[in-house]
């Protein structure tokens, strides 16, 4: 297949075969969400370029280097917007959250988004898809340290359900407002007299965005890390007691958190408490989050406190292959409908049998094309019906089908099968039916 047909790189097809897991994941985190009192939410691919820029923060790799942005086409007056496909979900719902004004209504309001596709023009490797797809949830308009708490406890929750087992929790304080700078300050100092002796990412870090300094991953840089001031003995008093409240909340939920000073995030908007479940097998992060106190107000709204996560969906499915789990299979068929011969009353009887029993809510399938006997015994075994529905000349005369249990083995003394009137096939399997 030529090149340029086949999907883009960093871009996935979400098969048949994988869809199980996707259905689990999503029905087990919306299930979960909704005992916490979140309510779903959907938001735009699309967004005004700023809504992330502003947010997410100019010196971040999101931003300066992996946005899909593009000016779109000029309006009446000729002006152009700047427009990006999102790279994140929390931006867009909190600027769904001013526009709708659901800041007049009761706070806290807890939302959360299945499955939306968000883009970044990562380099392609293991784990990192340009278009990958995130749950999430957000908590808008409240600051109480209880919420912080629950929105960790509510994910350990849905990733128990799942069955993962060994998932570390990675919870740190990066401050706010009042601490942050002074402790940038500090690192700062710590690091201007290492700084030749740094790689250039940190080199521009220093001046760019400070606090990630603390994520490098070159072995270099791992000693200066180790020995570097850390935020949690530098924040304020309220920021002290917020963290606090925390970890002894995060106890009531069953959540064996570790703090990890060097968890800063790779976004700008975040204040306080900030987290990150990681696999134990490699580190890889199976969802970001964290607190996001000052987001409204760089859209020009009222100070709203918020926290929220976003989970990498297709990196959790590949933690549970890892930890050999199976999602629930998708239910088989009840019946499978096969016949005998090709006149059209043949064919029409087939199909008027199928399309009643889908119409009354059985899973049903048939074959098509006037394949041979063998040939639709073998696709009815296939399928896993429970029963096949056999329809040939004898039963096409009598208004009859031989309806065969495909689930009794030949070695049981049970009847596998029996005739009866095409009137009672429906009541037959529903009665029948497992
Ligand atoms: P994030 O850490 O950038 O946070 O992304 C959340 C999760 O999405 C990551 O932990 C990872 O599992 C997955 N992910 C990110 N990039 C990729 C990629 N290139 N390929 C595959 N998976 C990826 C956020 O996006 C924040 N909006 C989370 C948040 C919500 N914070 C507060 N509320």
């Amino acid at each position: 297949m030529p090149e340029q047909y086949r999907a883009l790189q960093g871009f996935k097809d979400i098969l048949p075969e994988d869809q199980p897991y996707w259905r689990f994941i999503e029905e087990t985190a919306a299930e979960v969400a909704r005992l916490y009192g979140y309510q779903r939410i959907d938001t735009p691919v699309l967004e005004d370029t700023s809504v992330f820029r502003r947010t997410s923060g100019e010196a971040t790799d999101i931003v300066e280097h992996e946005m899909y942005s593009f000016d779109d086409r000029a309006d009446k007056e000729g002006r152009r917007q700047n427009i990006s496909l999102r790279p994140e979900g929390t931006a867009g719902v909190v600027r769904a959250y001013l526009e709708h004004g659901m800041f007049k209504l009761a706070q806290p309001v807890k939302l959360y988004y299945l499955s939306m596709s968000m883009f970044r023009r990562e380099r392609p490797q293991a784990g990192r898809l340009r278009e990958h797809h995130q749950f999430g949830c957000e908590a808008l308009g409240e600051g109480d340290p209880a919420i912080d708490a629950e929105i960790i406890g509510m994910l350990y929750q849905i990733y128990t359900r799942l069955g993962l087992q060994n998932i570390r929790v990675r919870l740190n304080s990066i401050g706010d407002q009042n601490c942050r700078p002074q402790y940038i300050e500090k690192l700062k100092e710590y690091y201007q007299p290492l700084l030749s002796d740094c790689c250039n990412d940190c080199q521009t870090r220093f001046h760019k965005n400070p606090l990630r300094l603390l994520d490098c991953k070159n072995p270099q840089d791992q000693k200066k890390i180790a020995e570097a001031p850390r935020i949690t003995h530098n924040l304020c008093e309220p920021c002290q007691e917020h963290f606090a409240t925390v970890q002894r909340y995060l106890k009531f939920y069953d959540v064996p958190f570790e703090v990890d000073t060097l968890i800063v995030r790779g976004l700008d908007y975040y204040t306080r408490t900030v987290f990150e479940f990681t696999s134990t097998v490699d580190n890889v992060a199976l969802n970001g989050g964290g607190r996001y106190d000052g987001m409204a107000e760089i859209f020009g709204g009222p100070h709203t406190p918020g926290i929220g996560f976003g989970v990498g969906i297709e990196r959790v499915i590949l933690e549970m292959k890892r930890q050999g789990i199976v999602p629930p299979a998708e239910a088989k068929p009840t019946a499978f409908v096969v016949y005998f011969g090709k006149s059209q009353e043949m064919t029409d009887t087939a199909a008027r049998l199928t399309a009643e029993l889908r119409k009354a809510g059985l899973k049903a399938l048939t074959t098509y094309g006037g394949r041979s006997t063998k040939a639709q015994m073998k696709q009815a075994n296939a399928s896993g019906a429970t029963f096949s529905i056999i329809i040939g000349d004898d039963e096409l005369a009598n208004g009859t089908v031989v309806v065969k249990n495909m689930h009794i083995g030949p070695e049981s003394s049970e009847n596998k099968q029996v005739s009866i009137k095409q009137s009672e096939l429906l009541s037959y399997l529903r009665e029948h039916q497992q």
